[in-house]
């Protein structure tokens, strides 16, 4: 499959194949879908055991729609998702309360997703309680989890959202996601509204709690600083497809997707070698209801050519890739794809990657 981890382990902790959720828009009298919004438009990725996979792309590319997919907290239209090797809400598979015990999710806004009737304690605590946990017991893992996420028990056990502060808040978040002990864990832009200095510590906890606990990450951000720091892989999302994964550092050191690059271009840089005068993206992504033939980033793409319009890129190995488990959908990495900068049929793996070679049509 591609998007399959590098790291070649036997059987991926997940498996998506196929994924796709397209959303009606309803209209006229009797509200039927006159449109569908493309959201997932049908992906595929592997996440090895004790990685984390970072998943970045701008606003509306589908990367919550794919993370309530794995969730099922919504129906995927198609495709299968196996959990451990086993298909998900499938006969013979793993049922979505076992799923979601193994795998859980922690959201941007802290506030929101806490009950705000219950204590600290009680917000750890529901959790293995509804599966059966004797109250006793799970007060007292509440207060073992808070210690674990470095708040104080005696400070905040009985203590209420409203008298937490933003990173405390998430703390107790991911506490709360820790209490059924899952294997998985999905954070959708989960340190995005937290000051610099408050992200850094919570960043560090999650490195921590994922050495010492043997978890999985699926990292979700528009930070594309913090998905290098935190990723063993990243995947790159654009109008509902995968453009691009790999190893964090082919990612970011030799992106092989127009796109990617253009999203790296747009980071604020630390490394001035980085900068560059090109514009990097210009204009919104297109319509997801009706996204261009061919290349869907064919319409912003600098390097866009006739073959670009007439046939769809695969999610393939990158030619003569650095990098092992390196792969792109863009026909200039394909070689004898037809596009003017692709590698000829049969190229080395010296020949020059166009998107950083800083080539410009
Ligand atoms: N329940 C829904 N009904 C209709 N359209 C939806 C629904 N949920 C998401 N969408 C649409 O699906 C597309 C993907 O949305 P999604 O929330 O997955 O994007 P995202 O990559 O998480 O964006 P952001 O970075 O802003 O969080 C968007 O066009 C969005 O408007
Ligand atoms: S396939 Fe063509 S349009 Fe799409 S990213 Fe590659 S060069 Fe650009
Ligand atoms: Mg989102």
């Amino acid at each position: 499959m591609s998007g399959a981890p590098a790291s070649g382990a036997a059987v991926p902790l997940l498996a998506v194949e196929g994924l796709k959720k397209h959303f009606p828009i309803l209209g006229g009298l009797l509200r039927r879908p006159v449109a569908w919004v493309q959201a997932v438009d049908g992906i595929d990725f592997a996440v090895a055991p004790g990685e984390t996979l970072g998943v970045v792309g701008e606003s509306g590319c589908g990367k919550s729609t794919t993370a309530r997919l794995l969730m099922h907290l919504v129906a995927p239209d198609a495709g299968t998702v196996r959990f451990g090797g086993r298909a998900i809400n499938a006969p013979g598979g793993i049922g979505l309360s076992e799923l979601r015990r193994q795998m859980q999710m922690v959201f941007q806004d802290s506030y929101a997703s806490l009950n705000p009737r219950l204590t600290v304690a009680d917000t750890i605590a529901s959790a293995p309680a509804g599966h059966g946990m004797k109250r006793a017991d799970a007060q007292r893992l509440a207060h073992d989890l808070l210690a674990r996420v470095g708040l104080e028990p005696a400070l905040f056990l009985r203590r209420y959202p409203h008298e937490l502060s933003g990173g405390q808040r998430q703390r107790v978040n991911i506490a709360r996601a820790l209490a059924l002990s899952p294997r998985l864990l999905i954070l959708d832009e989960a340190v995005s509204a937290l000051d610099k200095s408050v992200e850094a510590q919570v960043l560090n906890l999650l490195l921590d709690l994922k050495d010492d606990l043997g978890l999985t990450y699926i990292f979700i951000s528009h930070d594309l600083n913090v998905v290098q720091f935190i990723s063993d892989r990243v995947m790159v999302m654009y109008l509902g497809r995968v453009v691009e994964i790999g190893p964090v550092e082919a990612i970011y050191a030799e992106p092989a997707h127009p796109y990617t690059r253009a999203l790296l271009d747009s980071m604020p840089a630390m490394d001035p070698d980085r900068r560059t005068t090109e514009p990097p993206l210009s204009g919104d992504p297109p319509n997801p209801i009706n996204p261009p033939s061919g290349c869907r980033f064919r319409t912003r793409c600098t390097f866009a050519e006739a073959v670009c319009t007439a046939r769809e890129p695969a999610l393939d190995t990158v030619a003569g890739a650095k990098f092992a488990g390196h792969h792109a959908a863009c026909h200039m990495a394909r070689a004898g794809s037809g596009h003017s900068k692709a590698p000829a049929p049969g190229a080395g793996g010296d020949s020059a990657n166009p998107v950083t070679a800083g080539a410009r049509p």
